[in-house]
Order: C-alpha cells, then structure tokens, then sequence
C-alpha cells in the first residue's frame, strides 16, 4: 500500500516545492487510486517522520500545507517526549555500552542550536521553517541570547561532565556570535565544556558536514575517543570521522547541509 502511493506522494512534494498552496491539497483529499484516504495530519506526519528517517533530504522549506502540523509538533509534548527518549537512549549507552578510558581522552560531541538551547520561538515567528531562512534575521535573534534550554540535554551533559568525559561544542554558528553564544549557554545552565568550536570565514567555504567532519579528525589525530554524538542535523553526525554512537534529536522545522 504505501509503496504504491510514493508517486502521490513524491507529485506532492514537488507541487509542493514549487508552488506549494492548500489548494493543492485537495487532489489527496479525494479517495486514491488503491481506495486509501489520507488526511492532512497523515501527509504531514508521514513528511516529518521522512525528514527524520532522513529520506527527504535538502529541504528548504517546510512545505507550506504543514507550517502548522511542524507548528503544533514542535511545541507538543510528543516533541519533549520524543527528544527526552533521545536522550534516554544516549544516557543508557554511556552506562552500558561505553567503556571510557578515564585518561582525558574522552570526548563527546554536541551541537549547540535545537540541541543544547531551541530555535523553535525564532521559528515560531518564521513560520516554524515554512518561510526560507533570513540569516542575516536568525542571526540577530541569536545575538539577543535568549534561546531557551533544551532541559533534557542538560541533564547528559551534566553526567558525561561527571563521567570525566571531555565535552566539545561544534556548531555552525560563526565566529562572531561567540560572546552571545557563551553568554546564553551559560545563562541558562551549560558551563564546563571543554571546546566551543564555531565556523571561521575559512570553514565557510566549506559544507556543514565537510566543517564538522574536518573539526572531528583534528580530535581524533589529537587522541580523542569520540564516544558519541548529539545532534539535530544530519550533518551534524555523517562525515568521517564520526563518533562510535550518533544520536539524532528531532527537527522537522530547517535543514542545514
Ligand atoms: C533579511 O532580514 C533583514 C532584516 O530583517 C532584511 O533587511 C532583509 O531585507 C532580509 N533579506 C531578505 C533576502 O529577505
């Protein structure tokens, strides 16, 4: 059933990309060819769990007949839920599956933006990724230092620093946001990393997961065990080296590559 419904689907998506408008909609609210109907709610979690499962990939936008599907996930709690389970999951690797080496050499990696501290009130205002991003805004609003904490991961941050485990930031922020960075995360919890890496003018040349990958193989030349990974991007755990787990948190509101 759901093989033979990928063409209406991928037709969709590519109404939807192009010129995507609630009108277009209506072709599925109409009984398809196998006699299946879907609802809205069905295209568009079936949109997001693809997002996630990391098939629809280089997305721009949201699709705009899900703005408020993404809207209404993003601050559900099934987000909490499905982002605590994340966490949960990497909490039982570092006490079953991870044999650190207690000499310094342990690290784990994390991305700061919708991992450590969420985005999603600057989405809310851009229609939860729905409208193609303004850096020049996002960055102001990030300037501002006011995202709010991502509770759950404080928690894993505050044990691996228990564990002795050294913890690195890598982001795709650039250099000039350091000072507010630091600032946010602090103010609202985060202290005792051992990195904070951001993008220089040089990194900038180069994709996100080239950047990423790039920062990972100086840690391990340097002697590093990566033992795991957070991030909500892709990008953020693919590329070589990675890090013996990777764990990716949800966010269905932007693509970065
Ligand atoms: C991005 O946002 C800034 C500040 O709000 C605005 O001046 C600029 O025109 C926007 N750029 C685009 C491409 O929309």
């Amino acid at each position: 059933m759901a093989k033979s419904l990928l063409p209406i689907f991928l037709s969709l998506l590519i109404t939807a990309s192009a010129s995507a408008s609630a009108s277009d909609w209506n072709i599925l609210s109409q009984r398809s060819k196998n006699g299946l109907k879907i609802s809205l709610k069905n295209y568009c979690e079936s949109w997001r769990l693809n997002v996630e499962l990391h098939n629809i990939r280089f997305f721009q936008v949201v699709p705009e007949e899900c703005v408020s599907y993404i809207g209404k996930y993003v601050t559900s709690t099934q987000y909490k839920v499905d982002s605590e389970r994340t966490i949960e999951e990497c909490i039982v690797y570092l006490s079953k599956g991870c044999e650190l080496k207690g000499d310094g050499t342990d690290a784990w990696i994390f991305d700061i933006d919708d991992t450590l501290i969420s985005t999603v009130p600057y989405y809310k205002k851009n229609q939860y990724g729905g409208k193609k991003l303004n850096l020049t805004d996002l960055e102001a609003w990030m300037s501002k230092a006011n995202a709010p904490i991502l509770g759950h991961t404080l928690r894993l941050f505050n044990l691996l620093k228990a564990r002795g485990v050294d913890i690195i930031l890598i982001s795709a922020r650039r250099e000039g946001l350091r000072s507010a960075t630091i600032e946010n995360l602090v103010q609202v919890g985060y202290h005792g990393w051992t990195n904070l890496i951001l993008r220089s003018p040089e990194d900038e040349k180069k994709g996100v997961e080239q950047y990423k990958a790039d920062v990972r193989r100086r840690l391990v030349n340097g002697g590093y065990h990566i033992w795991g990974i957070v991030g909500d991007q892709y990008s953020s755990i693919q590329g070589s080296p990675s890090g013996r787990r990777t764990f990716k948190l949800p966010n269905p509101m932007y693509y970065v590559y």
